[in-house]
């Protein structure tokens, strides 16, 4: 992917397993959101290929390869502040929504068939608010909620789409240790008990240990290694290109 004179990303290749979950890590502008936007179909790679069940999604409108099956979430949340938690969840239905978008009067005017469509997709974000323990905030407004809980949030937005394939890009940015702690656990709950296959942009390379099978590393847009977070880790050119050594451990210069 070049961008003018910039090359951002050249030379990345990255296979997922079904069921799994990948990491691409790397510094700032190491290109990882530009993976994401080219997989999603917000750019168009300069060439090279992307595909999705044996299907190209180069071309593709973004909505398109929404409801091929695959999800997002942004770096910066992008949620609706003055909207309530369970209002937020039920737009990340829309892709499945046959009668439109939902409002309190469209129920009553639209007949039986919207009602009974409406009663499906509450339960639908009910079912992602227990899965993601999000009672407390189901009636609030997002904007009002702490940081780590509008993440989650996002991310119940995102699974209520019903992917099969959700890329995040750094889930955990922002939050404390604790909360980290936390969203990892439930990530490795999407993919064990929701089936997700998951790809996740995270600085954190220890955080990302604990959950990848698989992890890409990309510096300047050329990756760097690829592998299991043991043969990453130990990887000398990931050592050398941008990981110092701490406690005989790699950590990531965020
Ligand atoms: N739309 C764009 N136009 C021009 N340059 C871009 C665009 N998107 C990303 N870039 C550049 O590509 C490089 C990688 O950016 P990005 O993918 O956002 O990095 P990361 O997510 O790893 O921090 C950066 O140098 C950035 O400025
Ligand atoms: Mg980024």
């Amino acid at each position: 992917m070049t961008f003018g004179g910039l090359t951002a990303l050249s030379g990345v290749s990255l296979s997922l397993e079904q069921g799994s979950i990948a990491a691409v890590i790397g510094p700032n502008g190491a290109g990882k959101t530009t993976l994401f936007n080219c997989i999603f179909g917000l750019y168009r790679p300069t060439s090279g290929q992307v595909s999705f069940k044996g299907q190209s999604l180069i071309g593709q409108k973004p909505h398109r390869i929404a409801k091929l099956g695959l999800g997002r979430t942004f770096q910066n949340i992008e949620l609706f502040a003055k909207m309530t938690t369970m209002d937020n969840l039920l737009l990340g239905r829309h892709l499945h929504m046959k009668c439109g978008v939902l409002s309190g009067s469209t129920f009553f005017r639209r007949g039986s068939k919207a009602a009974a469509e409406e009663t499906a997709h509450r339960r639908k974000v009910e079912e992602i608010v227990d899965f993601l323990d999000l009672q407390s905030a189901r009636n609030r407004y997002v904007g009002g909620l702490p940081y780590g809980i509008q993440k989650k949030v996002e991310l119940g937005r995102a699974l209520c789409m019903e992917p099969e394939l959700l890329l995040l890009d750094e889930p955990v940015a922002g939050m404390n240790l604790e909360e980290k702690q936390d969203l990892m656990i439930w990530l490795k709950d999407i993919q064990e008990v929701l089936g997700v296959t998951l790809l996740i942009i995270e600085h954190d390379m220890r955080l990302v240990m604990e959950v990848s099978q698989q992890v890409l590393v990309l510096n300047y847009g050329q990756p760097i290694a690829c592998g299991t977070p043991d043969e990453v880790q130990n990887h000398p050119e990931v050592l050398k290109a941008y990981l110092g050594e701490q406690d005989g451990q790699a950590v990531a210069h965020a």
